[in-house]
């Protein structure tokens, strides 16, 4: 197994953020609600703890405190913002409450020579980053403070004689521009990590794992053409061979040559496809709730992979998803801090009497990790880097009930903005792209008569694992030109708008 560093998330917006850092760094971690860390602990201690920020005041009714279970006497733990007041709170500190800081601040190191400052110059100023509502005011007895801002007079402090540090800032940000040689200090000096987590490291356990765990057994798994199943599927493959039957369902949800592009980047596989948009059109019909949606067609797809594993998969039980880590955030509805935002429809949409056992590779990576792994495994770079298409498609881009109809209008609608996507270079530096149809109509002129038509939104978000994103700012030329072939050629759209929103606030699908 890995060294693996545990991330209490006390809710922070940067929790996700943190453990991305520590994983660039070769060092894989895992995030964890402060109850489920506490229970963990105890069966398989980590390397190291890092607490995250988070948005309450440790003097808030009802917020997080540092259970004891955390520390204990050895174990090197990190505390970021709200996780170092806990640490301070817990051992008899001052945290003065209410004294609002965000934005750049710049650090004064005290102690250069202790191994959380290895190897950043000494006297020059460290620009970092802070966003809190309290602060650390007097150390606790026994605990040194190692650096201090002009407002902080403890931003960083220390057990004396522990691997115990507190931060104010927050190292995880880009604005604090030496915070991951903080961090690599923290899991390879303080933690002794190695840095053992590697795209090849983790296929060849991978591998190993999906062994043991299918046992010699026939097994299913679903391709969606997208990068997430491709790579679970690749995993899977190198791991049993024939055993292994690749199914496509043409759900009749799929984008414009979705089908021909998977026959041809699974030709070497054991690959059948499944015609099913009749089912999948007929259990949808009259759907219009998001969530809905998204539950009928996780099921529709479990009923017609137990069809295909009967009827050409050698009757196997286990089942190959490419579920990513976002995708189980994003559905967990308790254990964590996190609300469910989305049912993916490959975690929380699945049905309860499912006749099939889950292979997951992927549960643990973000998309990045999954691309780094399928590069290892030397899938072709068409697949790999394809923006993300979710299991439902169309069909929670189509808002309001689906037809067949609104799905063509749509089908063409995103043809044309992903071709004028390409045409002009963009395609590798956005990191989705598509069209919604929206359930209104609006009012048009075209060759001199009324319309009373579609409208069609474009959205195009950057984003580094789907977790945030932001609207990518094309130029007014680009905008003008896409719009007028899609009102010139998809009959049925007479307006086109761009969508201009954040995640969050907003997600970057509409469903
Ligand atoms: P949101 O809309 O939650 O999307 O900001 C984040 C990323 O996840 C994709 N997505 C899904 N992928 N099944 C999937 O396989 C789903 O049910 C699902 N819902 C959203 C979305 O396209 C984006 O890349």
């Amino acid at each position: 197994m890995h060294e693996r560093i545990l991330v209490v998330d006390y809710g922070s917006q940067f929790t996700q953020l943190i453990a991305r850092r520590i994983r660039e760094a070769n060092v894989y971690c895992e995030v964890r609600p402060p109850e489920a860390a506490a229970a963990e602990l105890r069966a398989a201690p980590p390397k190291g703890l890092v607490l995250s920020g988070g948005p309450a005041s440790v003097y808030d009714e009802g917020a997080p405190r540092l259970d004891r279970a955390l520390q204990s006497r050895d174990l090197p733990v990190l505390g970021i913002c709200y996780g170092m007041q806990l640490l301070a709170l817990d051992a008899g500190g001052a945290v003065r409450p209410g004294s609002r800081e965000y934005g750049p601040a710049v650090l004064r190191v005290r102690e250069p020579g202790d191994d959380l400052f290895h190897g950043i110059p000494h006297g020059e100023p460290l620009q970092v980053w802070c966003s809190h509502g309290d602060h650390v005011d007097a150390p606790p007895p026994g605990f040194l403070t190692l650096a201090s801002t002009a407002d902080l007079p403890v931003a960083v402090f220390r057990r004396a004689g522990r691997p115990v540090y507190g931060v104010q800032f927050h190292p995880e940000v880009a604005h604090t521009p030496r915070g991951g040689e903080i961090l690599r200090n923290f899991l390879f000096r303080v933690c002794g990590c190695s840095g053992d987590w590697t795209p090849g490291a983790f296929a060849v356990e991978a591998v190993e794992r999906i062994r043991a765990a299918v046992d010699g057994e026939p097994v299913v798994a679903g391709l969606s053409g997208g990068v997430d199943s491709a790579v679970a599927a690749a995993l899977v493959h190198r791991a049993v061979g024939d055993a292994l039957t690749c199914v496509f369902v043409d759900t009749g949800l799929l984008r414009k040559g979705e089908r021909a592009l998977v026959a041809r980047a699974f030709e070497d596989m054991r690959l059948v496809v499944v015609y099913a948009r009749a089912e999948f059109l007929e259990a949808l019909k009259d759907v219009a709730d998001p969530e809905r949606k998204r539950r009928v067609i996780g099921e529709r797809f479990v009923r017609v992979f137990e069809r295909a594993a009967r009827d050409s998969g050698g009757g196997a039980r286990h089942l190959v998803q490419g579920t990513l880590y976002p995708d189980v955030i994003e559905s967990m509805s308790s254990g964590g801090p996190s609300a469910v935002i989305k049912t993916h429809h490959n975690v929380g949409g699945l049905p309860d009497d499912m006749d099939f056992e889950l292979v997951e590779p992927l549960r643990d990576l973000f998309k990045d990790e999954v691309r780094r792994v399928g590069r290892e495994l030397g899938l072709a770079e068409e697949i790999l880097g394809r923006h993300p298409f979710p299991g439902p498609g169309l069909a929670i881009r189509v808002l309001g009930p689906v037809t067949e109809a609104r799905l063509a209008v749509l089908r063409e609608t995103d043809a044309i903005f992903l071709e004028e996507i390409e045409a002009a270079g963009l395609y590798d530096e956005i990191w989705q792209a598509f069209a919604v149809l929206l359930p209104v109509r609006s009012v048009g002129v075209m060759g001199d008569a009324r319309t009373y038509e579609n409208v069609a939104v474009l959205r195009a978000v950057t984003s580094a694992d789907g977790m945030t994103a932001d609207w990518h700012a094309f130029e007014p030329a680009f905008l003008r030109r896409v719009s007028a072939r899609i009102v010139n050629e998809v009959a049925g759209v007479n307006r086109v708008a761009y969508d201009i929103s954040s995640k969050p606030p907003s997600t970057i699908e509409w469903e």
